[in-house]
């Protein structure tokens, strides 16, 4: 969609819909600021325009977040307006802006509106300043019509909107249009990170997903190298080759790098995403029921993916690494199996006891590489654990690490991205349940009980002490079967923003 600012008064600029934000009862069952904004004082008397104030009445609109209402009016040259409610300034956030957009943008479409013209409210309606309102609007209404169904051939969903313009006076023009401009580069990182996850996995095997990276990085400015099954095999990669090694599909370690600053004391920061790109649970297969879900099993890789798109675009002074392993999680008389011992690039013995425990395994030989250079800050984020869904639900990522300075920043983050996250344990006791019998460690310990927290702990004994690190398991908010305000059912492409702000914030 293509996103301009405009003066044009709202009565007169063409349009197929003019979204109007509404934030207080009295506003809609009042809006007598909004008719004298509409009619430009030149409507005729008895003319075209409804009795606003009755039909906003019957209708029972009262400006609650998230309604909304069309009305038809004549003396508009955009014919139709459609209030938008907001609920009370006071009470609305980033996250009001962007559900109150997604319910105009899907509204917009199915009304066939091809244009849409937004009045920006006034500074003294909303806490937010301009920049930040067409960041977040731009978002709102960008990620509700992420595209759907890439794969069907017959005709798709309803075309959306072509265009959209911000309706406010000149002198707020420079704002609005920075605000568009970042809301660009975010919503691209997370339509990316989203459309990955939702291909098939036959259409999405690690060398799909290495191949998407490469036109990633050309596209964006990275560099990017792919390690394959021999390259892996040099570095001693038991982790990613073992859990590979049951799949027709073989397994790759991809990394990208954004170079965004040539100062000598520039942030290194690392992001390592998990790349599943099928997690059938291998020998230790899962249940049938629900297993196509497991496709969104790379969600990690392709938020981490979609993280540098974004810092890429917005030219952040930092210099990224991301570190993706990718491997096909499958049963096979090759397969590993339950009991078996491999050897980590670390040099570190780990026994399988359960295969389907496989994200932990790819994840510590990728967050061996990453380490190697280093970097200030190492984040990986992974659907690692069915436990961590349990503890925190769907709407919430489990966060664990060893840095205070590193956590905060992400859960600011992700109280602005609304990619929320909870900090969970991160203890020695942990870390003692995944020490081996036969080998240094062992890919489950305690069974079911903390099963978030083993992992992490898992995760620890490949992340030196020293450096700055977190975790983030994704198993919840990756995914949805149900459509959201701002999000379509599927990948919902969670972690892409919110890393970005997160480096963002780190950069200071
Ligand atoms: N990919 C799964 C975790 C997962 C669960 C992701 C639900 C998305 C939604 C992971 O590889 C896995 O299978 N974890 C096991 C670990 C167990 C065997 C210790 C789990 O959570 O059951
Ligand atoms: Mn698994
Ligand atoms: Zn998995």
């Amino acid at each position: 969609m293509r996103w301009t600012v405009t003066s044009t008064h709202p009565g007169a600029a063409p349009g197929d819909l003019l979204v109007y934000p509404v934030f207080r009862k009295d506003q809609a069952a009042d809006l007598r600021p909004l008719l004298a904004d509409l009619g430009g004082g030149k409507a005729k008397r008895g003319g075209g325009r409804p009795d606003l104030k009755a039909v906003v009445a019957r209708a029972g609109f009262t400006a609650k977040a998230e309604s909304t209402l069309a009305v038809h009016c004549e003396d508009l040259k955009a014919g139709w307006v459609l209030l938008v409610g907001m609920g009370p300034a006071a009470e609305v956030g980033l996250e009001g802006i962007r559900k109150a957009a997604g319910a105009a943008a899907k509204q917009g479409r199915s009304m066939d509106a091809a244009r849409i013209l937004v009045a920006v409210p006034g500074a003294g309606d909303i806490n937010f300043d301009d920049q930040t309102f067409g960041r977040s609007w731009a978002e709102g209404a960008e990620l509700a019509l992420s595209p759907v169904g890439e794969l069907k051939t017959g005709p798709r969903s309803a075309p959306k909107p072509t265009s959209w313009s911000l309706i406010a006076g000149t002198g707020r023009h420079r704002d609005l249009r920075a605000g568009l401009a970042e809301a660009r580069a975010l919503t691209a990182g997370t339509l990316f990170a989203r459309r990955l996850v939702n291909l098939p996995p036959n259409h999405l095997t690690p060398a799909d997903l290495a191949a998407h990276a490469r036109r990633l990085a050309r596209a964006e400015g990275m560099s990017c190298r792919v390690l394959g099954v021999p390259e892996l095999k040099k570095l001693k990669m038991g982790g990613i080759l073992g859990v590979g090694q049951g799949s027709v599909n073989p397994p790759r370690l991809i990394v990208l790098e954004y170079k965004g600053s040539r100062r000598k004391n520039a942030l290194r920061i690392a992001l390592v995403g998990k790349g599943v790109t099928f997690d059938s649970g291998g020998i230790s297969l899962k249940p049938g029921q629900g297993m196509e879900e497991m496709k969104c099993d790379m969600a990690g890789a392709a938020g981490v993916m979609g993280a540098a798109l974004t810092i890429a675009r917005l030219q952040l002074p930092v210099n990224l690494q991301v570190v993706v392993p990718a491997a096909e999680n499958m049963p096979d008389g090759r397969a590993v199996k339950p009991a078996d011992v491999i050897t980590m690039a670390s040099g570190k013995t780990v026994e399988v006891l359960n295969t389907d425990a496989e994200g932990r395994l790819i994840l510590a030989d990728a967050l061996w590489y990453a380490g190697r250079s280093k970097p200030d800050h190492v984040i990986d984020m992974a659907t690692l654990t069915g436990a961590c869904v349990v503890a925190l639900g769907k709407h919430f990522a489990g966060m664990l690490g060893n840095s205070g300075e590193l956590m905060d920043a992400i859960k600011q983050a992700g109280g602005e991205t609304f990619e929320r996250v909870w900090p969970l344990p991160l203890v020695d006791e942990h870390k003692e349940m995944m020490k081996g019998t036969w080998s240094d460690l062992q890919n489950l310990g305690g069974g079911r009980e903390g099963g978030a927290l083993t992992a992490a702990a898992f995760l620890a004994a490949f992340v030196d002490d020293k450096t700055s690190w977190s975790h983030l398991d994704i198993a919840g908010p990756a995914y949805s079967t149900s459509d959201s305000a701002t999000s379509p059912k599927g990948g919902t492409g969670f972690g892409a923003r919110l890393l970005a702000r997160t480096v963002q914030i780190l950069v200071g």
